[in-house]
């Protein structure tokens, strides 16, 4: 398991739990109490399965590098990841499919993108083309503060080299679900749909994050929709990949906006999400690690997701999170909640100071995980635990699962 963060502490929970072998490179403080970690390069380990979690070394082209010594790889190539590391490709082949999804314009100079904006109605979205760890989309209805966006992204400023080429595309209203589809390079099949709030505050307010938090299953996104997904976004996409020789293997997560016309495609992703990782696996634990083999191998033919009854996960992140977040606040309480088994703490941004104590490192510090028999159940026992969490500046939203 490559990686570092939440989602890789959910995927090796689970595999662990399915009796698999797994080590995690680099892996994290909590990933270390479920499987051994190592700080080598994945390229100088053997495994007959290398699973990669986060999209930087996708981007990369790790998944090649193994691939080019033979090894068993979950997760696209360097071709197949610009899905996630270029707005403008995946724009481009979304077009290229038919896939419903905003129209847009492609920009590297800012006088040009200006004028395209005040010739514009609002809202305005602005995002990034290159990975800005999601943090590089605008989403305002003040021109001013779109037209200031723009100068702050084709200058440099916000996310350097990343950031200089902006997308700007029209407004999406609807309901916003993701759906993690796993693609075994022709074929692919849905994990159960998840709702993830990207805001930083209740009532979606503040700067947009990571994730917060998710549920899923989302009930409203029924077997139509799905089927509709399936057909109209990830069946075509995949095969305009294999038009153009990507072979992709791994998981393709759409970002969703939904509204009487169906779904319509916002975003793709070319690995889980995070926190949502955090909640669907646990909820198909069973047959988790068999799933990962057969798209790896290029064989899910014969395979289906078993989900059963419904999960959530709350955030909790660190004093000044996203702008600045503060390291080093230790973290009190976890042990009390670590042996109720319908609970699970995914580690995301946590460390040992140098007494050994557990404190923040990151961001987004850690996830709690609850399954139930209903979504309300669910929240309820992930609410009841985290109340348990404390550490200094400590922050969670209230109302994760509310509105969606
Ligand atoms: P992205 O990173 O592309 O998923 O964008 C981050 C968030 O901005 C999404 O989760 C949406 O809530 C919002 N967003 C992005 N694009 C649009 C759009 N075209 N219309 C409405 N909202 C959008
Ligand atoms: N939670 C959104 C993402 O992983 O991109």
């Amino acid at each position: 398991m490559v990686g570092s963060g939440g989602r890789e502490h959910a995927i090796c929970d689970v595999l662990a739990r399915e009796g698999y072998q797994v080590i995690a490179a680099p892996g994290n403080v909590g990933i270390s109490k479920a499987v051994p970690c190592t700080d080598q390069d994945p390229r100088d380990l053997d495994a007959d399965l290398f699973v990669i979690g986060p999209e930087a070394p996708l981007v990369e082209g790790l998944a090649d590098d193994l691939r080019a010594q033979s090894k068993l790889v979950f997760g696209p190539g360097r071709q197949g990841a610009r899905l996630e590391g270029s707005k403008d490709f995946m724009k481009e082949i979304a077009a290229a499919a038919k896939v419903p999804t905003a129209k847009y314009a492609t920009f590297t100079a800012i006088e040009e993108a200006i004028s395209y904006l005040k010739n514009k109605e609002g809202p305005y979205i602005i995002k990034t083309d290159g990975l800005a760890a999601g943090k590089g989309v605008l989403v305002t209805s003040d021109l001013d503060a779109a037209v200031d966006d723009v100068r702050a992204k084709l200058s440099g400023q916000s996310f350097g080299q990343a950031g200089t080429k902006v997308i700007i595309e029209d407004f999406l209203s609807g309901r916003e679900v993701s759906v993690l589809a796993i693609v075994d390079g022709s074929r692919a099949i849905l994990l159960p749909a998840a709702a993830d709030h990207k805001r930083l505050n209740d009532g979606d307010l503040g700067p947009n994050t990571g994730g917060m938090g998710a549920f899923a299953p989302v009930e409203w996104f029924d077997e139509a929709l799905q089927r509709q997904t399936m057909d109209n976004i990830i069946t075509p996409v995949i095969e305009e990949l294999k038009l153009r020789g990507i072979d992709y293997r791994g998981v393709l997560y759409a970002g969703l906006m939904v509204d009487q016309d169906g779904p319509s495609l916002v975003e793709f992703n070319v690995r889980f999400g995070d926190p949502e990782a955090q909640v669907v696996i646990p909820l198909v634990e069973g047959n988790f690690g068999e799933v990962l083999l057969a798209a790896a191998r290029g064989d899910l033919a014969s395979l289906e997701l078993r989900p059963r009854g419904a999960g959530a996960v709350v955030v909790m992140s660190a004093s000044g999170y996203p702008s600045n977040p503060r390291s080093g606040d230790k973290i009190a309480g976890l042990s009390a909640i670590e042996g109720d088994a319908s609970i699970r703490v995914y580690h995301s941004g946590t460390a040992l100071d140098a007494q050994g104590d557990l404190v923040t490192s990151g961001g987004r510090v850690l996830g709690v995980t609850a399954l139930g028999d209903s979504k309300e159940e669910a929240l309820e026992r992930a609410y009841r635990a985290i109340a348990g969490v404390e550490f200094e500046g400590g922050h969670y939203r209230r109302d994760i699962g509310v509105g969606r």
